[in-house]
């Protein structure tokens, strides 16, 4: 099948590079002449497992890249809008960019049959306020179909949570619409992609073919809305948890074991740490609440999800301050700056958040991550400085932050590392280590929702308040 895919951010270099490797036809279309050029010379523009290999395997065949959208609307049988829908001040999700894509891609679709599939997150009614822009625009009632097939891919792993997902959910409000996207995604939903001998591998367990479920557009709107949702609201859940467990001295691992067994309840998305950041979750609550308002519903449970996470990062803050008394002029060693581990993305990071608060009181960082120093140095310029590893971090700081969960971070070289801090004290807001194994290393370990653990012969709080220099 003929696809175009609009927009070439996370979203949607992913899903281009997918549907080629699922052996459609595909013209990626953005209108950032730059990135279409870098895209054309071979580079990658974000940092993705199997997302090189995948565009390399496909460029040039099956995969091509264009800044003209009409072109490609006219030659393609499908168009997938993945253009981002920034928050505007009010929270609202702002659609100008999918309006835009609308208006242009109405002068394309006379004279056959297409189908415009809204990719990006967008609130309920988009798909109608599509059409009609659509139909005013000069496009014909019975010339295409607006459809939503929303994304469910983590960034991190995105190619492996395409090709791989728990579900396809498809929202059409026809059989021949549903027929056609039932049609892209065949060979997943046959097994055949997964039988290739150059399939991508998929992770440990998952279950294929994935189950692919029609509803109507307006519900599959909703789908991904109420997805995100629930989500954030596990992990605020489990954060405000973790506080709680601070309070009375309890270990919110094990909690999190004894309630995430509970196969009604499940384990992922349990993990507490600074709170949720990226460009969806925080985006999307906003959006989801101010949607809910529109319909006539307070949805004020979204408001406490939120607060709760900006509460983390005060409450992270005061720990850092816990251990160390006063902040101004402490020279902290930060690991990770992305929103997560696996990624380059900053967007609404809370490690950039407390980056800037710790600035703020004065302290000095010295930060390093795998993938995303380029991108955070945009926003913080020089008022941090960059370390090439998290030793170099480490070395002369009065105490080393864990912000990001990145996999490495965890397998770090604890002796070494000691050696390098002026003192030797670890405040984990990801929960990457064993607390006992830090106090065995002679750390003094703080981390969220478990006592803090000091070395054999120290009370936990011996590492306090060393002077600032
Ligand atoms: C996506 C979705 O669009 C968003 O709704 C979802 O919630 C998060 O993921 P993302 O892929 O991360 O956003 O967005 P971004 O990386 O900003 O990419 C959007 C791309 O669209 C950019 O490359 C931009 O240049 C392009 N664009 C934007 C167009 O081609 N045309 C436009 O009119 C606007
Ligand atoms: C999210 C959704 O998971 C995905 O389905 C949707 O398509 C886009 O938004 P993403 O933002 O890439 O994906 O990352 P995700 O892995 O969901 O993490 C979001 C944030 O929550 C990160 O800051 C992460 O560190 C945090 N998180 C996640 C936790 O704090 N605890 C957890 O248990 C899981």
């Amino acid at each position: 099948m003929r696809i175009a895919v609009v927009g070439s951010g996370y979203v949607g270099l992913v899903a281009g590079a997918c549907f080629a490797e699922l052996g459609h036809d595909v013209t990626l279309v953005d209108n950032d002449a730059a990135k279409i050029a870098a895209l054309h010379k071979g580079e990658v523009p974000i940092h993705e497992r199997f997302l090189p290999e995948l565009l390399q395997r496909h460029r040039g065949s099956r995969l091509s890249f264009s800044g003209n959208l009409r072109q490609a609307a006219l030659e393609s049988a499908v168009i997938f809008i993945a253009v981002g829908t920034p928050p505007t001040e009010e929270g609202e999700a702002d659609l100008s960019y999918v309006e835009s894509v609308a208006r242009e891609v109405a002068g394309a679709v006379n004279g056959g049959y297409k189908i415009v599939v809204e990719k990006s997150t967008v609130p309920v009614y988009t798909s109608t306020w599509v059409r009609k822009v659509m139909l005013l625009n000069g496009a014909q009632e019975s010339s295409f179909d607006v459809a939503s097939n929303p994304e469910f891919l983590r960034e991190g792993t995105a190619v492996t949570d395409f090709l791989y997902p728990d579900r396809i959910v498809v929202g059409a409000d026809n059989e021949r619409c549903a027929a056609v996207l039932r049609e892209i995604y065949r060979p997943m939903t046959d097994g055949s992609y997964y039988r290739g001998k150059n399939a991508v591998p998929g992770p440990d367990g998952v279950r294929v073919p994935p189950r692919l479920i029609v509803t109507s557009t307006k519900s599959a709107e909703l789908i991904k809305h109420a997805s995100n949702a629930f989500l954030a609201m596990k992990i605020s859940f489990i954060n405000a948890v973790a506080s709680v467990c601070e309070n009375v001295g309890a270990d919110v691992s094990q909690v999190c074991e004894g309630i995430g067994t509970d196969s009604r309840i499940g384990p992922r998305f349990l993990s507490p740490g600074v709170g949720y950041g990226g460009s969806c979750f925080p985006k999307d609550l906003m959006a989801f609440r101010a949607v809910a308002r529109e319909c006539g519903y307070d949805f004020s449970l979204l408001d406490e999800v939120i607060r709760i996470n900006e509460d983390m990062r005060q409450r992270f803050l005061r720990k850092v301050r816990n251990a160390l008394w006063t902040l101004k002029g402490k020279r902290l060693a930060v690991l990770g700056l992305s929103f997560k581990g696996g990624t380059d993305d900053v967007r609404e990071s809370p490690a950039l958040c407390l980056v800037e608060l710790l600035l703020k009181e004065g302290s000095q960082i010295v930060a390093y991550d795998p993938a995303a120093t380029e991108r955070a140095r945009e926003v913080l310029g020089d008022r941090v400085t960059f370390a090439a590893n998290p030793y170099e971090a480490a070395g002369g700081a009065d105490a080393l932050l864990v912000l990001t969960d990145w996999e490495e971070f965890a397998a770090l070289d604890l002796d070494r590392l000691r050696e390098q801090l002026r003192y030797p004290i670890v405040i984990d807001g990801r929960n990457l280590y064993n607390p006992e194994q830090m106090a065995a290393h002679g750390i003094h370990y703080y981390s969220i929702g478990r006592p803090p653990a000091a070395p054999k012969s120290q009370p936990a709080n011996a590492g306090t308040a060393p002077g600032s220099h």
